[in-house]
């Protein structure tokens, strides 16, 4: 039995590849690990701001700092991390929009990846805070980025990869709905991803 928190960071509703791929995983996890539960974070309907002067006050503020000013500018990323560190899974809805991730799933980022919370330069190095967590990431593209000409340009994983692993979780695996907008593959890309779940 696991607590499964599945993101979603695409506009397109239940018409979203990533989205569509993330529900395949999440059934998935389902039967595997029988009596989960699921926590939907919609980033789409639930927006979490672009980091203002008062978040960045906030962060950086002593933890004893009270005042209603942080309190409001931190909620959003207490709310965020909460939820993750109550996660034993977490799903990521992934659709490539202008080569990376959308700017409501880089405005969670900004949110989650907080020193003293998620990161800390403890010992002179970054260490990520949150363990033992298992990523699946669901990316949808028009093109095909995991081979050929186009994965020079595939600037989404990696960097999903690499800041998931800033915060400690180092166990990301990704599962691909692409070329959707590819007429050789359209027709079959999303039931071809769909097909490779397997957790
Ligand atoms: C605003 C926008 C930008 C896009 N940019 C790219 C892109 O740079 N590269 C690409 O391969 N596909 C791009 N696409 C296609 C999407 O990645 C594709 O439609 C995918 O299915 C979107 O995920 P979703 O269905 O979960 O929303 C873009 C789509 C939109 C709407």
């Amino acid at each position: 039995m696991k607590k499964i928190l599945e993101i979603v960071s695409s506009a397109r509703g239940a018409a979203s590849n990533s989205t569509q791929l993330s529900s395949a995983i999440i059934e998935k996890l389902k039967t595997q690990y029988p009596g989960s539960t699921v926590t939907q974070r919609d980033l789409v309907k639930k927006k979490y701001p672009h980091l203002e002067e008062s978040h960045l006050t906030a962060f950086f503020a002593p933890p004893q700092n009270e005042s209603e000013a942080y309190k409001t500018a931190i909620q959003h990323s207490d709310e965020a991390i909460a939820e993750l560190e109550a996660a034993d899974i977490i799903v990521i809805g992934v659709p490539i929009y202008n080569f990376n991730i959308p700017s409501a799933l880089k405005a969670w980022i900004d949110h989650i990846v907080r020193a003293g919370r998620t990161f800390s330069y403890g010992a002179g190095r970054p260490e990520g805070l949150l363990k033992n967590k298992k990523v699946y990431l669901a990316i949808a593209s028009g093109g095909v980025f995991s081979e050929g000409p186009m994965k020079a340009m595939d600037y989404a994983e990696p960097y999903l990869k690499w800041i998931l692993g800033f915060i400690g979780v180092h166990d990301v695996t990704t599962f691909r709905v692409e070329g959707v907008s590819l007429p050789e593959l359209r027709e079959t890309a999303l039931q071809k991803g769909l097909e490779s779940v397997v957790v």
